[in-house]
């Protein structure tokens, strides 16, 4: 289906952000000196989640602009178009089934309710001891086989809600194709009481067949012909499964309209249910629920996700900063920015708009990270004193998962370096300050910090199902927010297909040889 919409670069509020541009931005300093309560006035609530958006360039003619871009390009709507299961995806004319898998249970389809009860079913069996292997042996382990969407989600979850596992049940994921991965992920366990989960959406993904023929292998090796009772199938081809001889009960759906990088509040959520429980998963997706709920019903000027949505706008396509830096202040949220990679490059990495021509501005930034303070001691020299301006997510947890003295005196220090580190980008330090402190004058340009480089900081309560479930569903609609600003399809990723067909055509040696192949095949010896 073809959209004609008007190229950006042409409308009124595009042309007035790039004016604004143009005659200079405000440096944060003076912003702040300029709007006392700034740090108060520029913030927005969602659900649990505080986001402060302060430190970020726009003062009230920015925001006006921005504001009125998102209303040029009905944001709104198509957030609205979204949730409603409208046919949003439309190079593949599929609705974005995501949102439904979060509904509450008396809202929910049939079908979305008889799924999420297995699955729970499945998980709480696993948690109490009573599903049994093939051996009569209880299953006491659960390795899940997936990459991109159908790993990077529900490891996320597994590993921010560790304090929720039960220690007698092992849950481990592993994605690629290098055994080294797979042997890691089985290490220490017995066939006899281990579940593997091949979670695979289209069930034809390279790198998740080949890792379950490895574990099929590995459970043959163990419990012989009874290996494939050991195997859970998570995917929206059933056949493909069926043809593996995967039995039907241990078949789950994932529905054809949910992409794999929404996909962690569907079935693809199944080992993460497991290592955390069926009640502590529904505490999520309520979580995720809320935040959706919000996402359409806030008017744009209190609206976080869409606030946040044009602000990226404003620094990528406007200002023309090429990537921007996750920075969470917990151990347990240092998988997200490797999550939130493959979610906003997949959905925001695109070069042609709804009426199919090439947009007219820059889209997706390089979305990179890791952990605060390791980060500080890898990346913080560039983003402090190197020559791009690199926007920064600060993620921040007010309380500690572990409950005691100690825990929250780290905690307290992580928050006070989170704090330290956006002031200290925002405001830097000048060259008269440098001289106070006795820094000789030959040194002085080493010394001075510019400062005036841009973050967010988004703090939450604690580290429950419910706040993880919000702070992942805000960057889920911040980024369709994003597309819909963009004029480009989020739900789409033609783009990985190429590659992945032609190593298809190298593996089996129908591809013109490169000499790379011919160096490799050289050093490979046999
Ligand atoms: O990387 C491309 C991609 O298609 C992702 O969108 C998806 O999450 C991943 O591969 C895995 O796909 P599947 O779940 O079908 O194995």
């Amino acid at each position: 289906m073809v959209v004609v919409s008007q190229p950006l670069s042409t409308t009124p509020s595009w042309q007035a952000l790039i004016k604004l541009r143009e005659t200079g931005l405000v440096r944060l300093p003076e912003l702040f000196a300029s709007e006392p309560d700034r740090a108060a006035r520029r913030a927005v609530q969602v659900g649990d989640l505080w986001i402060d958006l302060s430190r970020q360039h726009f003062d009230s003619d920015v925001l006006d602009a921005l504001v009125r871009l998102a209303e040029e390009r009905d944001v709104m709507g198509f957030l609205t178009q979204t949730i409603t299961g409208e046919v949003v995806n439309r190079t593949e004319g599929l609705p974005a089934g995501h949102q439904t898998l979060r509904l509450s249970r008396e809202e929910s389809p049939t079908d979305v309710i008889a799924t999420r009860d297995r699955m729970a079913d499945l998980a709480s069996r696993i948690r109490a001891g009573e599903e049994m292997g093939a051996t009569g042996a209880p299953i006491r382990a659960v390795v899940n086989l997936g990459i991109g969407g159908s790993h990077l989600g529900p490891s996320l979850v597994a590993d921010a809600l560790n304090h929720l596992s039960q220690p007698e049940v092992t849950v481990r994921f592993s994605s690629g194709l290098d055994t080294v991965e797979l042997s890691k992920a089985l290490h220490g366990l017995e066939p006899a009481t281990t579940l593997v989960v091949a979670c695979s959406k289209s069930f034809t993904t390279v790198e998740t067949l080949t890792a379950l023929d490895n574990a099929t292998d590995w459970l043959t090796d163990g419990i012989g012909g009874a290996a494939i009772n050991h195997v859970i199938a998570v995917t929206a081809e059933a056949d493909r499964a069926r043809a593996l001889g995967i039995a039907e009960d241990r078949i789950f759906d994932v529905p054809e309209s949910v992409g794999g990088r929404f996909s962690v509040s569907s079935a693809t959520g199944l080992s993460a249910m497991v290592a955390i429980g069926a009640d502590n998963f529904t505490e999520l997706l309520a979580g995720m629920r809320t935040v959706d709920l919000q996402a359409v019903a806030s008017p744009v000027t209190e609206n976080a996700a869409v606030l946040m949505a044009l602000i990226d706008f404003w620094n990528r396509s406007v200002l023309g900063r090429t990537s921007l830096a996750v920075v969470p202040y917990a151990h347990g949220l240092r998988l997200l920015p490797a999550h939130l990679q493959q979610l906003s490059m997949e959905s925001l990495g695109k070069r042609v708009t709804s009426n199919g021509l090439p947009t007219d501005v820059p889209t997706g930034a390089v979305i990179w990270g890791g952990s605060g303070t390791d980060a500080q001691h890898a990346f913080f020299q560039l983003l402090h004193q190197g020559t791009d301006v690199i926007p920064v997510d600060f993620i921040g947890v007010a309380r500690p998962s572990i409950d005691n003295r100690s825990a929250y005196r780290s905690n307290d220090l992580l928050m006070a370096n989170l704090a330290a580190q956006a002031d200290a980008l925002a405001f830097g330090r000048s060259n008269e300050k440098e001289t106070t402190h006795g820094v000789e004058e030959q040194l002085l340009a080493y010394r001075v910090f510019p400062g005036d480089r841009p973050s967010t900081a988004i703090l939450m309560p604690e580290l429950t199902p419910s706040t993880l479930g919000q702070l992942i569903a805000l960057y889920e609609n911040r980024t369709v927010a994003n597309a819909s600003l963009l004029d480009i399809n989020p739900f789409d990723q033609w783009g990985v297909e190429l590659g992945k067909q032609m190593a298809v055509d190298v593996a089996a040696g129908i591809a013109p040889k490169s000499e790379l192949l011919r160096r490799f095949q050289a050093l490979r010896g046999s």
